[in-house]
């Protein structure tokens, strides 16, 4: 029986705002899945081969819900622009870029590397609309060891010249697509319909329809800068507001992830509480394009599922650590502008939706559940000034998000599976 025991400071996040740390504890896995976390071995794995990692802290893995592959090469650029300037001006001609399968293989197979080695093992990902760079991007990420979901995007109208489908294409490379990623084991379809004014009412009830026949899961973006708010307003005058132009041809449910939401109003966040739509909050990106700060606490009050995303490029930050400070330093600006009426994230909450809320899209629990798949790194604090009293595994965690060594993680598992190793 393939076994798995790392010995070391073991920190998860089972439930929201509340660390649960183990000094000196084991996380055990058998045949890939989480057996438990102990602070004493048990007795049936005495005599097995223990992983000693010393005080270094054992975290689960965390998740990217939002990010644009195709827009890896142009971190950093553009970003004193608004969203719809900045996506004709930049993101769309860097995307356009994909339809060469060498060049997709070069930069997606640095990008799946450079994710395995930030930590991140679950991804919901935009690739580009190109059918066979979306293929080489999956294989990239099965082969580094990425799982979870990537979409063909779909674009049929207001993408220039370069980057635009006709209605027809869009159909039928989404489905000859469909039908060409059966075989991969760990990354698996999302449909992607770009956002409202990317997609013809005519694509949209096409993939309405595609999503319900064979039950597929849905990506795209909502609400995120008021410009392309008055915008869907236009072209969908009989929505009152901006998710119902996704409800209205039926994508919208627990198996749909908006990105941003910054602009939501309650009535619209109320929607999304019902359906069980995922938020996917993107404080980089919101930041950079000026597109507004958006209230998660609110909207986790309000019982709206949330999860974080570094939107690259929009967000300039791979490393889902640094997406999670991020998170919390944009939910003091909220509070801020609430006249400090509203909370800002603690460290505990924000590391729960850097790797725990995002599980239920994934059909997995939060935490070091038993019987999931194992998904855990080791980051190393050592060659972090020493401090000047001794800290807690949870103040060690916040210093970690907030600033790391150099080469703090040095193992990754990625369902089951060791995909990453520093030293060993
Ligand atoms: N809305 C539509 N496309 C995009 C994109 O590529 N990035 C962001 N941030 N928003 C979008
Ligand atoms: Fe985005």
């Amino acid at each position: 029986m393939a076994l798995t025991i790392l010995k070391g400071t073991i920190v998860s996040a089972p439930a929201p705002g509340w660390l649960e740390v183990t000094e000196g504890g084991f996380l055990t896995a058998e045949e890939g899945r989480v057996s438990g976390v102990f602070p004493v071995l048990p007795e049936r794995y005495a005599g097995a081969a223990v992983e000693d990692w010393g005080d270094a802290l054992i975290l689960q893995a965390p998740m990217d819900l939002h990010l644009h592959a195709p827009q890896y090469p142009m971190r950093g650029c553009g970003m004193d622009l608004p969203l719809l300037d900045w996506l004709n001006a930049y993101a769309f001609p860097t995307e356009a870029r994909f339809s060469d399968p060498d060049y997709a293989r070069e930069l997606y197979r640095a990008l799946a590397r450079e994710l395995i080695e930030s930590g991140t093992t679950r991804v919901c990902m935009f690739s580009s609309l190109h059918r066979e760079a979306t293929l080489i991007l999956m294989e990239e990420l099965e082969r580094a060891g990425v799982t979870g979901y990537v979409g063909k995007v779909n674009m049929d109208r207001n993408g220039g010249k370069n980057l635009q489908e006709t209605t027809e294409e869009s159909r039928r490379e989404t489905l000859l697509w469909l039908e060409a990623c059966q075989d991969f084991r760990h990354i698996r379809p999302i449909l992607t319909p770009r956002f409202i004014p990317s997609c013809t009412d005519g694509l949209m009830d096409f993939l309405g329809k595609l999503a319900a026949e064979r039950s597929l899961p849905v990506q795209s973006h909502l609400s995120e800068n008021t410009g392309e708010i008055q915008w869907v307003k236009e072209l969908h005058p009989d929505c009152s507001q901006y998710w119902e132009c996704y409800a209205k041809y039926g994508l919208w449910n627990r198996r749909t992830a908006m990105a941003h939401c910054v602009w939501s109003d309650e009535r619209e966040r109320r929607a999304m509480a019902e359906a069980g739509v995922l938020a996917v909050h993107c404080p980089d990106s919101n930041q950079n394009l000026c597109s507004g700060t958006a209230p998660v606490k609110t909207m986790l009050r309000e019982g709206v599922r949330v999860a974080l995303g570094s939107d690259i490029a929009g967000g300039d930050r791979l490393n889902m650590l640094d997406v999670a400070a991020s998170a919390i330093r944009a939910s003091k600006a909220r509070r801020i502008l609430d006249n400090w009426e509203t909370e800002f994230l603690t460290v505990a909450e924000a590391w729960y939706l850097a790797v725990s809320a995002g599980a239920s899209f994934f059909g997995a629990k939060p935490g070091f559940a038993p019987g999931e798949p194992l998904h855990a790194l080791v980051l190393s604090d050592s060659g972090l000034p020493r401090s000047a009293r001794p800290l807690t595994p949870a103040e060690r965690l916040e210093r970690c998000l907030y600033h790391r060594q150099r080469d703090a993680v040095q193992a990754v598992w990625s369902e089951g599976r060791q995909v990453f190793s520093r030293t060993r």
